[in-house]
């Protein structure tokens, strides 16, 4: 009996450990038939690269249209006025360069940024790293509204393309 029961357990251990091996096998066969069909197409890098970080604060969701010219006029005005002096467009300086950067943050990100550094830095694990990067340096909170940080992100976008 007692042996009837360990060799039952045996089994059943087998089965459970061969079981997702089993699953894994099927969805790699599948993946590979898809892989290989000619139709199919390619994510889009620029997307891929976004690690779906929205950031906290008040932005939940941005919808993002064509690129609005007057919106990219406004945002580069107050880019020239307030951001210059600590982010060159190319290189990092006091701050990180910003010229690429809708490539690899979320809109909702850069808005949360602008509109909620404080907590961002206290909570945002993205933004905790860059803060040890760049020597604890705070970045103080440029007292937009949210219509200013939607242009000032239109102009970082305009500037990635
Ligand atoms: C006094 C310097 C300073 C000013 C002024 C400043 N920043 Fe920053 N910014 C930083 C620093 C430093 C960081 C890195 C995070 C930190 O240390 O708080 C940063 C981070 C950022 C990030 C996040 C970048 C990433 O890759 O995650 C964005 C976006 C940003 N700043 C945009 C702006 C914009 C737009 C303005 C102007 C409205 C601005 N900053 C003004 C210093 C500054």
């Amino acid at each position: 009996m007692k042996k009837n029961l360990s060799s039952s357990i045996l089994i059943l251990i087998i089965i459970l450990f061969m079981h997702p091996q089993m699953v894994l096998a099927g969805s790699c066969l599948s993946e590979t038939t898809i892989g290989s069909g000619p139709k199919v197409s390619q994510p889009d890098p620029s997307v891929e690269m976004q690690d779906k970080d929205l950031g906290i604060g008040p932005v939940k969701h941005v919808e993002l249209g064509p690129i609005n010219a007057k919106m990219v006029g406004e945002g580069k005005t107050i880019y020239g006025t307030q951001c210059i002096i600590c982010h060159d467009l190319d290189q990092n300086k006091l701050g990180p360069a910003l010229k690429m950067v809708t490539k690899s943050r979320t809109p909702e990100y850069i808005m949360n940024m602008l509109l909620n550094p404080a907590q961002m830095q206290k909570e945002n694990a993205n933004v905790k790293a860059l803060l040890k990067q760049y020597n604890n340096l705070p970045m103080p909170d440029p007292a937009l509204n949210q219509e200013k940080a939607r242009s000032v992100l239109e102009y970082l976008r305009s500037l990635a393309k």
